[in-house]
């Protein structure tokens, strides 16, 4: 066989080992096993009904031909209202000019890299990161630099080691607000901190917001709509979750016009365009669908707390409270096994799965990440059977 180009190992990644619980948990789930499964973040709602009939009647009406490779104009403007609105600031202005339709965030993020990172540069992530990034940051031959969010500090950023990591080779900073896996929210001052280093240095920003519609508590910011970050930042997200559309493939990449240039060129040579029933689909999801997002908020936001108040009574492992999102962290450092040996054995024992927060990054490594994308029955079991085990270890 001719030889592979190098990419191939750059997109390889580690932490395979870290889903092989999952896997088994998902083949003994259709097997007819008595398995609940924590270890993924699909939201288990079917898309509402009215996105699907959008869809559904636009395929029906011959809406099936290329598209424009940019977007449809209208859901580009509404996508720019929708980041206008979600960005927490009167004062940020998002023009349809400044929108790009992709493929979901991780497409989005993938174009991103790609029309900004090459071999040469450094691109700091705040760890714990999505588990595709050093993939998809690396693509191009950039070096990773992950800053530590410490478990100490609640994962949240810290500020001094952020800019100490800082050097000439430095292109980005890239992270993720509201966080998976540790539903971290990052505040105003926090984002402000990031937003004066990366002027300071003259960086980019690539800012992934999948989750910004699914804040409990602490509102969403959006960084690009600080002054002075409209033209370095790059935001990226979907209608995956928000809408729970993970299937749809939709999502977009808001940033200056000349980086929406490029990503256009971009999407000729890899995409030409998302297709235009999926676009309408999407156009509904942003428009006359918008409410359903709320209906869904609640729910998880009853989901969070029963789980959280439902693991609190552990006395070997310590729940962490999310600010947003679909996962808790829980740590389990006391019982002294790795996170990985746990959700093993917490699989072998209860037939739960769990993922192990190594594959995540250091930072994550004592907890598994759980969540909480199934019914309050089956969240209840589940953790029912995680405090048996945890008890286990204690006898
Ligand atoms: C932080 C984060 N970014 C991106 C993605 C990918 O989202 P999408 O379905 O929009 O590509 C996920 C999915 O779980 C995620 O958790």
């Amino acid at each position: 066989m001719p030889k592979f180009s190098s990419l191939v190992n750059r997109i390889a990644g580690e932490g395979a080992a870290a889903w092989d619980t999952h896997f088994r948990a998902k083949q003994d789930f259709s097997d007819g096993k008595d398995v609940i499964i924590m270890s993924v973040g699909d939201p288990d709602f079917p898309t509402p009904a009215s996105i699907i009939d959008v869809a559904v009647e636009a395929l029906r009406s011959g809406d099936t031909h290329y598209s424009e490779i940019t977007g449809r104009t209208k859901l580009r403007k509404a996508i720019a209202e929708e980041t206008m609105r979600v960005s927490g600031s009167d004062s940020y202005k998002v023009a349809p000019e400044n929108v790009m339709v992709m493929a979901g965030t991780q497409n989005a993020l993938f174009g991103a890299s790609l029309c900004l990172l090459e071999s040469g540069d450094e691109v700091i992530i705040l760890d714990p990161m999505y588990v595709t990034y050093e993939a998809c940051m690396g693509i191009m031959g950039a070096t990773l630099v992950r800053v530590a969010t410490p478990r100490s500090n609640g994962f949240r950023p810290d500020i001094s080691t952020i800019e100490k990591a800082i050097t000439p080779k430095t292109k980005a900073i890239a992270f993720a607000t509201p966080n998976n896996p540790t539903g971290v929210v990052m505040t105003k001052v926090e984002l402000q901190a990031i937003a004066d280093l990366a002027i300071k240095h003259d960086l980019w920003v690539i800012a992934d917001e999948v989750y910004a519609a699914q804040t409990f508590e602490q509102p969403h910011f959006s960084i690009a709509a600080l002054p002075g970050m409209q033209d370095r930042t790059v935001t990226c997200s979907s209608l995956s979750k928000s809408q729970a559309m993970t299937g749809w493939r939709i999502g977009w990449m808001v940033g200056p016009e000349e980086l929406i240039n490029h990503a256009d060129n971009l999407g000729l040579a890899m995409l030409y365009g998302v297709p235009p029933f999926i676009q309408e689909a999407a156009f509904d999801a942003l428009t006359a669908s918008r409410h359903e997002i709320s209906g869904m908020l609640e729910i998880y936001r009853k989901r969070r707390d029963l789980v959280s108040g439902l693991l609190t009574k552990a006395t070997n492992a310590h729940v962490l409270i999310p600010e947003a999102g679909m996962f808790v962290l829980l740590d389990i450092a006391e019982t002294g096994m790795t996170a990985n040996e746990f959700a093993r054995r917490l699989y072998g024992s209860e037939n739960v799965s769990a993922l192990d927060g190594a594959a995540f990054g250091e930072p994550a490594a004592s907890c598994v990440r759980l969540s909480f994308t199934s019914s309050e029955k089956q969240l209840e079991e589940g953790c029912r059977r995680i405090l048996r085990f945890l008890a286990s270890l204690n006898a």
